[in-house]
């Protein structure tokens, strides 16, 4: 568990539910609470929150014990209209309450990412959510919104991988005490689970490349969320804590880094996604 600046907890590990829609998603997100995991991620725009709530009402787990976040799109960001879609999110998965609510992406371009910000400060007031975050900020937008409103987010949720490693996000995030939790912690499983540089790793420690790269990512104090719909891999994604990497080999996958490593080019200096 991560401690939040907030006083909450955000667990290192848990399971993206993106694409998973349907009975079908329903099924595999029930599988991946049965194999253990404690934390589902969703969001408005991937139009599976009943699903999500689907899952966790058949699964045979209390409320309390699993941690649920959720997002706001881009299209709802106006102070009233981010409230009622808090409000219309948690009618959807019918749960009470969220952990976590981030705003999805900042959308400089249409720059109402403070007012969306002014919402998740009332929402977390009224009890909706427990603790608020923010998903692919850049130090910008964070010190918008620490000089706007005087109150920065407790997670930062970002594109992170080894080709992708965000030393300078990680840094900022820290000296801030922003928690940062890593989307496509696999990078999509492109190239970069083919990486030799990995794989000796893995082979050293017999343990398989997501798993190394996970471990990674952990041992850089990031939570993750890797998706995946086998049972094997949803397992093999979360036996990440009977091994650790040296310090060197902590180093050797940050020297990974790629100037264009972004797994889908979307920079949110410039990226708008409604
Ligand atoms: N906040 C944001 O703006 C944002 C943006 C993009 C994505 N995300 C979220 O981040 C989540 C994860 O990202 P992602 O799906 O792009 O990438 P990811 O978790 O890095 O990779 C998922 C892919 O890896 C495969 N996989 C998972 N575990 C594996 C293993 N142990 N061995 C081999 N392959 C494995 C999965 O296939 P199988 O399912 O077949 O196992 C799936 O194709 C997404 O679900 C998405 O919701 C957030």
């Amino acid at each position: 568990m991560l401690n939040l600046r907030d006083g909450n907890q955000l667990p290192q590990i848990g399971f993206d539910t993106f694409k998973l829609k349907g009975a079908q998603g329903v099924n595999i997100i029930q599988q991946a609470l049965k194999n253990g995991y404690r934390a589902l991620d969703t969001a408005v725009n991937y139009e599976n929150e009943g699903s999500v709530g689907k899952a966790i009402r058949c699964s045979s787990l209390q409320r309390e014990e699993i941690f649920i976040s959720s997002k706001l799109p881009g299209r709802h960001h106006k102070y009233k209209e981010a409230v009622e879609e808090i409000q219309e999110s948690l009618y959807r998965t019918q749960l009470d309450y969220f952990d976590l609510y981030l705003i999805h992406w900042p959308n400089p371009l249409k720059d109402q990412y403070v007012e969306a910000w002014q919402a998740l400060i009332d929402a977390q007031r009224f009890g909706l959510v427990r603790s608020i975050g923010v998903s692919n900020f850049l130090p910008e937008h964070l010190d918008r919104l620490k000089k706007e409103t005087g109150i920065l987010p407790v997670v930062n949720q970002i594109e992170l991988h080894p080709y992708w490693s965000q030393q300078q996000q990680l840094k900022y995030d820290r000296e801030h005490e922003i928690a940062t939790q890593a989307w496509s912690p696999l990078g999509r499983a492109n190239d970069v689970l083919q990486d030799p540089v990995i794989k000796e790793i893995a082979v050293q420690h017999k343990k398989t490349v997501p798993q190394i790269i996970l471990r990674w990512e952990t041992q850089l104090g990031v939570s993750v969320i890797p998706k995946s719909s086998s049972t094997l891999r949803q397992l093999q994604n979360l036996a990440l804590f009977d091994f650790e990497l040296s310090k060197a080999e902590v180093a050797k996958i940050i020297d990974l880094d790629q100037k264009n490593g972004r797994t889908n080019n979307q920079n949110p200096a410039v990226y708008q996604e409604f």
